[in-house]
């Protein structure tokens, strides 16, 4: 069974499972927008538009949690037909969450990738010829610290701000910043003022992520982004003055 003293499955109005952390008291995922559907609009989709024609994507994902954003991933690399070789690096702090993950009842989309949950949740690791993945059981914090200029994409999906500030400090996005390559992107559900501002002091853009059908999200990047909406950041500092990102 997955549930456990910490940890119920919720089921999410996509008709795909999230989960509720009484530690946290937090959803894993917005239960309105759909654990699947969240995953794919929110983070895969805008980056896999500007990265998709690499030979080789290297990612981040902050923090592994349940595995969505990982496993939506490959099933958007499967039904795109894509050829690219997939690196995704994931550090996760609950080592008993992932262990617990060969019981958690994923949507019907990531049945043939039931052998990658087992090995990730035996292992935390799985490899074959076009995925590489690497969940690192410690925290996020230190695990950034060791890339320099290496990821194309970064999925920035910690629990809220207010929740788990540690991981949206101004701090923090420095060590992203040294992390992400310069064209790299960087997704987030967060369009709190305060995100945006970490991660603008640390010379990222800002970009709009909107939809029909979920709710507003943020993208970053160090590079000019065409395709996406930017978010006039002077304006939203002139306009609300006392505003300030979270600090360490
Ligand atoms: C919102 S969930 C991630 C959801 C995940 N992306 C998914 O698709 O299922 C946040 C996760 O961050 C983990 N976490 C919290 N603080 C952490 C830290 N300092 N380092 C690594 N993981 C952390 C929690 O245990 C939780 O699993």
């Amino acid at each position: 069974m997955f549930n456990d003293a910490l940890h119920e499955m919720t089921l999410s109005e996509d008709g795909s499972y999230t989960a509720y952390s009484k530690e946290y008291d937090e959803h894993y995922h917005s239960t309105k927008d759909g654990a699947l559907h969240e995953s794919l609009v929110k983070h895969v989709q805008p980056a896999f538009s500007l990265k998709e024609q690499q030979d080789e994507i290297t990612i981040l994902d902050i923090c592994y949690g349940l595995g969505f954003n990982t496993l939506a991933t490959l099933y958007y690399h499967q039904t795109n037909s894509l050829h690219s070789k997939l690196k995704i690096y994931s550090p996760e702090l609950d080592a008993s969450l992932v262990k617990s993950l060969v019981d958690f009842t994923y949507p019907k989309e990531f049945a043939i990738y039931k052998p990658i949950i087992k090995a990730i949740s035996e292992f935390g690791f799985y490899e074959d010829e076009y995925f590489y993945i690497e969940v690192f059981l410690g925290d996020a914090r230190e695990y950034v610290k060791k890339f320099k200029n290496r990821f194309d994409i970064v999925y920035q999906d910690a629990f809220s701000p207010s929740t788990n500030p540690m991981l949206w400090t101004k701090e923090y996005f420095e060590d992203i910043k040294r992390s992400i390559k310069d064209d790299g992107v960087l997704t987030t559900y967060s369009i709190s003022l305060a995100t945006r501002l970490a991660l603008y002091e640390n010379d990222f853009n800002i970009y709009l992520n909107i939809g029909e059908g979920y709710r507003d999200a943020t993208v970053a990047s160090l590079s000019f982004l065409k395709n996406f909406k930017t978010v006039d950041m002077q304006h939203k500092i002139a306009c609300n003055p006392d505003a300030k990102s979270l600090r360490d």
